[in-house]
């Protein structure tokens, strides 16, 4: 019988524009696609991790050439600093788009092409004001104008910086004729959109009226050429849109069997400034083309200093580089995930980041594993003891079955609480479940004090009860590292090494291959007797504020 099909799972970032260097709010979403990318691979499904680089437009075209470089050369002298960034901070992306690879191209093209024979996009004239630096439109109405004629122009509503007035002949989008549909699609699927306050919000956008949207520039020369009138370039948004499925081999037939395989993505990872383009905008371009709709776009909020958003413009932009070399990578993300509630905005502080750190991960984690290796080193003579050893204080006959029983129903109940959290992109509830797993052990070597037991004579109930209790202890490590290893990827490899097991490694659907899924790999017991135990060095050395 040949093997059932593994089930695939497509999540996506958005694509950065390549001109603002990455910091700590790309790299947000980035880590936040990470960790679910990493969770379904530990689940043990076939993923397609993509971000990328957003390439085109205006703004990309006037700083290459205040810089003296063409647009390409220009982008690819930045591209780097977007994947170096992700190679430090442990992102195991699948795919790496960017939006001037030719594939792309002919996929905009193709889609373009497509709503042009279907009438959706037809010529008219755009007079209004447009953002460079956001690459957006803007209506009057949304805009607090300037009182006299000669003043200067209006800033935009979402970044502060000036409009500029724009009035040519472009080519429309009939957004406006998908208004109803959209809105029905809201009421059927609740959950396409989330969380509820941003799918409140898109509702509410929608019902106020949408207008066709300007699909393309007249006097922008870097972006894709429309295919029935080169004279024109695509909107950077309408492009950029279109990575989601020019990834996964849209208009390419040599790669249809791909495209049916991954399209729709399961999630659309996006900031919530970015809402109106992707749950309004992109749903309507993927219905005129009669193609499939991703089925969720999550929201989160952004990440603020001294409650401002931080941006680049702002230039109160932290350098992800910087907490990295101080946190460590996997410091860096556990912060991120655990400490701002995802789908909220969010303050963050060098405090609260320290604080982070040394409690849950140098004392509650890195402290754990190092006093129960000492001990299995000193106890056990740096191996995994057998639990079933010898007859223990409980008169259990064969060994002893009852030590550790609350660490065994917490780690029972983290597959249910964790893949719950997951699904919600609730990672600070994940964290926290597998927190619980973390406390009880501590508490639990706290109660059964196997320092005591291990003066006892070695044919004593006491120490076979030493060996059930470290071992207990050792199973909840291992269990742990597995649940974590989507956000702590390095530290769950770590400990497994030193617990003496094969290599944990979920940053491609191919390490996990004949892996035993999630939830089988951390049943109880999984932990050989006999593995050599390591101490090495403190996992989360403490740091000083
Ligand atoms: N190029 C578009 C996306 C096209 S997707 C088809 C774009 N790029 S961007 O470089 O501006 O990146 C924006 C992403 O970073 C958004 O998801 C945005 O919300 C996120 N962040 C930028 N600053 C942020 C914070 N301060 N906090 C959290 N995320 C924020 O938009």
């Amino acid at each position: 019988m040949p093997e059932p099909e593994q089930r695939s799972y497509y999540v996506t970032t958005p694509i950065y524009y390549v001109n603002a260097a990455p910091h700590l709010g790309t790299a947000y979403t980035t880590i936040a696609a990470d960790a679910l990318a990493r969770y379904q691979r530990m689940c043990g499904r076939d993923v397609l991790f993509l971000t990328g680089l957003d390439e085109h437009g205006q703004k990309i075209e006037e700083a290459a050439s205040a810089g003296g470089q063409t647009p390409q050369e220009w982008v690819d002298a930045l591209a780097p600093t977007f994947t170096d960034l992700w190679d430090q901070l442990a992102v195991s992306h699948d795919r790496f788009i960017r939006t001037t690879e030719a594939d792309h191209i002919r996929a905009v093209q193709t889609l373009a092409q497509q709503l042009y024979d279907s009438g959706d996009i037809y010529p008219g004239t755009y007079q209004g004001w447009y953002c460079v630096p956001d690459e957006a439109y803007w209506a009057e109405s949304d805009l607090e104008m300037p009182v006299a004629a000669a003043a200067p122009a209006p800033l935009c509503p979402d970044c502060g910086r000036p409009l500029r007035y724009v009035e040519e002949e472009n080519y429309f989008f009939r957004l406006s004729s998908y208004q109803d549909w959209l809105l029905a699609l809201y009421e059927q699927y609740p959950d396409f959109i989330g969380p509820e306050t941003r799918r409140n919000e898109v509702v509410s956008f929608v019902r106020g009226g949408l207008k066709d949207l300007s699909i393309s520039r007249a006097n922008v020369k870097w972006g894709v050429p429309l295919p029935w009138d080169t004279s024109h370039t695509m909107y950077v948004w309408f492009d950029a849109l279109i990575n989601y499925i020019s990834a996964v081999g849209y208009g390419d037939k040599r790669r249809f069997a791909e495209f049916t395989r991954r399209w729709p993505a399961n999630l659309h990872l996006v900031g919530k400034d970015i809402i109106r383009f992707h749950c309004v905008i992109w749903p309507a371009m993927l219905h005129a083309a009669r193609l499939p709709l991703p089925e969720r776009i999550f929201a989160h909020g952004f990440l603020l200093t001294k409650g401002e958003k931080m941006s680049k413009s702002k230039g109160n932009a932290a350098d992800p580089a910087t907490l990295v070399a101080r946190f460590g990578v996997d410091g860096y993300r556990y912060y991120f995930l655990r400490d701002v509630n995802f789908g909220a905005d969010g303050s963050i502080s060098d405090e609260a980041m320290l604080q982070r750190y040394n409690g849950d991960l140098a004392n509650d984690w890195g402290n754990l594993c190092s006093r129960l290796f000492n001990m299995v080193g000193k106890y056990c003579g740096g191996v995994v003891p057998d639990p079933q050893a010898g007859e223990c204080a409980h008169g259990c006959a064969d060994g002893c079955t009852q030590e550790g029983e609350e660490l065994r129903a917490i780690a029972a109940g983290l597959s249910e609480r964790v893949d719950a959290a997951f699904a919600r992109c609730d990672f600070a509830a994940a964290l926290e479940a597998v927190w619980d797993l973390v406390k009880a052990t501590n508490r639990y070597l706290e109660t059964s004090a196997p320092w005591t037991l291990a003066k006892a004579a070695e044919d004593s109930p006491e120490h076979a009860r030493l060996q059930a209790v470290l071992y207990a202890a050792l199973e909840a490590c291992r269990i742990v590292a597995l649940y974590t290893a989507p956000v702590l990827p390095n530290t769950a490899a770590e400990v497994h090494a030193r617990l003496g097991l094969p290599a944990l490694d979920c940053s491609s659907t191919a390490a996990r291959a004949g892996q035993l899924p999630l939830e089988q790999a951390a049943a109880w017991g999984g932990l050989p007797p006999g593995n050599p135990v390591t101490v090495g060095d403190p996992l989360f050395p403490r740091l000083e504020s």
